[in-house]
């Protein structure tokens, strides 16, 4: 097994941060200057490096290319008001990725490994951690397959890597989301509940569809009936209906266990809402919404940490909200930025000191 102290470390010989306006930064855009890289080879894992970020040289029969054995996680780290790095909840991030390697039969990363890669990495480039509101570095790890052979089997070699980005937030404003009934995100049985890259990939054609009408992002519903709601876009999604929040539940393998949709359910218990993971059908939340207790509708996830919807539209039912006058979802983003921003004491031992 690689020790952290096996991690060779190459810096860079001038920062590229200066190049950077960490103000006015889109998501994913921009990388930071190293990056971590390590091979799995003979059945273990070696070569682990920090170098600075460059390109990488593939055959173009890599195996990840043909038949996408590929997985990621997103993770974001914070400065608190002292300037001191720490990373939210990132042990929860790696359970989850080796829960997505062993779906896509690939193999499972050490602890020490990702945690102290990860952790040395963001050492080293932490000055590129923005502090200003909404703001924060977003890390990324991903594992390929990297054998140099269009056969179709799982590989014998992968690689582990993980680079980082200074992001703002993802969406930037209240959204307009449709609800598909057409395309299918994920079925029981599938990859749904993996950070599989092929459930992004597939996933575009129905947005682009949703997009052309004038929609952000789509609503999933499940791949039988089309009649209980999954995720949406890139986000896990809760429904405030009279005093309870409800969020689709997860045992039918088609939703990730969204580590911010964790963070809401227990933030929303402590702010006195019931919180009901369980089936959440279309008509419920029209009912709901006919009868006027439909009060507010939210996405959580990494990158979009919580996001308001402004429009639901199912078919030709339209739900508009009045995103200005909410009071829950603005206060569970709140208090969740404080606890990333180190700005009240964490209580729930979230926060990972780099
Ligand atoms: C995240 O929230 O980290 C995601 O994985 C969404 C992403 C694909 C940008």
């Amino acid at each position: 097994m690689i020790a952290a102290a096996d991690i060779n470390i190459t810096t860079i010989e001038r920062s590229r941060l200066n190049d950077i306006d960490l103000e006015n930064i889109p998501f994913g855009k921009y990388f930071t200057d190293h990056m971590l890289e390590v091979d799995y080879e003979d059945g273990q894992w070696k070569n682990a490096e920090i170098k600075p970020f460059q390109p990488l040289l593939l055959s173009p029969s890599l195996a990840a290319l043909h038949y996408g054995q590929a997985i990621f996680e997103g993770i974001k780290a914070y400065k608190n008001p002292k300037g001191e790095p720490y990373i939210f909840r990132p042990i929860d991030n790696y359970k989850r990725f080796n829960v997505s390697a062993e779906r896509m039969q690939m193999p499972e990363v050490p602890e020490e490994l990702f945690m102290e890669g990860m952790r040395m990495l963001i050492d080293l480039d932490k000055n590129w951690i923005p502090q200003q509101e909404d703001h924060s570095l977003y890390i990324r790890p991903f594992m390929f397959s990297s054998d140099e052979l269009i056969g179709v089997r799982p590989s014998d070699k992968y690689k582990f890597m993980i680079i980082l980005s200074p992001t703002g937030p993802y969406y930037n404003a209240p959204m307009r989301i449709y609800v598909e009934e057409r395309f299918v995100r994920a079925a029981p049985g599938g990859v749904g509940f993996a950070k599989a890259a092929g459930n992004y990939g597939s996933a575009m054609y129905a947005t682009a569809q949703a997009k052309k009408i004038g929609y952000d992002q789509v609503l999933w519903t499940d791949a039988f009936e089309h009649k209980y709601v999954q995720e949406c876009g890139t986000m896990n999604i809760f429904f405030i209906i009279g005093g309870t929040a409800i969020t689709p539940s997860l045992e039918s393998g088609t939703i990730l266990a969204g580590v911010t949709r964790d963070s809401a359910i227990v933030l929303l218990k402590e702010m006195g809402f019931n919180v009901e993971e369980r089936p959440l059908s279309i008509n419920d939340i029209i009912n709901a919404h006919k009868a006027g207790v439909l009060y507010e509708v939210f996405g959580t996830g990494t990158a979009a940490t919580i996001s308001l919807i402004r429009e639901l539209r199912y078919k030709d039912y339209v739900m508009n909200f009045d995103v200005e006058n909410w009071r829950t979802a603005p206060e569970l983003k709140r208090q969740l930025n404080a606890i990333r921003y180190g700005q009240v004491e964490d209580t729930h031992a979230w926060m990972y000191k780099v």
